[in-house]
C-alpha cells in the first residue's frame, strides 16, 4: 500500500514518541507465569497497585511486506523477587525476520534464544544498537535504576508470536545478587 510520508518526534528528554497512534501498556498483572517467583509478583500486584511494567508507543503503518514498523519501548526499573523487570519476549510470526533495537536510556540486556536452544545476551546502554537476527526470539531486561527505553524497527509483516515463549520460556534469568546482575 502506498501511503504518504510522515514524521514523528522522539522526545529525548521524556524518552517517549510524540504523535504515536497507539500506546500499549503492560502492568505487572500481565506478567503472570513469566517470573520464577510467582508469589513475589502477586505481592507486587497487590501491594504496588498493579504497577506499570512496560509500555510501547507505536505508529500505524500497513502491516505488509516492504513497510517498516517501529516503536518506542520503555521498561520500568525493578525486580520481582530478585529477577529484573523484563518484557514477555516473542518470536516473529514470520520467524525469518530480524529487528533493530537502539537503546536511548537506561541499562540492561537484550536476551535472545532460538528454537534450537541457543542463547545470547547483548548488553544495552544509551547508544547500543542491537541487531536481532532472523529466527531469534527476543526479550529486553532492565537491570538499571531508571527506565530502559529503546527504539525498535522491524519488517511490518513480521507479526508477533508470544505463545511459543510463554510455553518455552528463556534458558536463563537475570537476577540481582547483592546489587550485581547475574545471568544464570
Ligand atoms: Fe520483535
Amino acid at each position: 500500500m502506498n501511503i504518504q510520508p510522515f514524521t514523528v518526534t522522539i522526545d529525548f528528554a521524556e524518552n517517549v514518541m510524540r504523535g504515536a497512534d497507539q500506546h500499549n501498556v503492560r502492568r505487572a498483572s500481565a506478567m503472570r507465569g513469566y517470573y520464577k517467583d510467582a508469589a513475589a509478583l502477586e505481592k507486587l500486584i497487590r501491594d504496588g497497585n498493579d504497577p506499570l511494567h512496560y509500555e510501547t508507543f507505536e505508529k500505524h503503518v500497513p502491516e505488509e511486506y516492504g513497510h517498516l514498523l517501529f516503536c518506542i519501548s520503555k521498561i520500568q526499573p525493578g525486580v520481582v523477587g530478585n529477577e529484573f523487570f523484563m518484557t514477555k519476549g516473542h518470536y516473529h510470526t514470520k520467524a525469518g525476520t530480524g529487528e533493530i533495537y537502539l537503546c536511548l536510556q537506561g541499562a540492561g540486556y537484550m536476551a535472545m534464544k532460538t528454537a534450537e536452544g541457543k542463547f545470547d545476551a547483548q548488553r544495552m546502554e544509551r547508544g547500543s544498537l542491537v541487531y536481532v537476527p532472523p529466527f531469534w526470539a527476543h526479550r529486553s531486561v532492565n537491570t538499571g535504576a531508571e527506565p530502559l527505553t529503546m527504539l525498535a524497527i522491524w519488517p511490518a509483516d513480521a507479526g508477533h508470536n508470544y505463545g511459543d515463549i510463554e510455553k518455552e520460556g528463556f534458558p536463563k534469568r537475570f537476577v540481582n545478587r547483592n546489587g550485581k546482575c547475574i545471568i544464570e
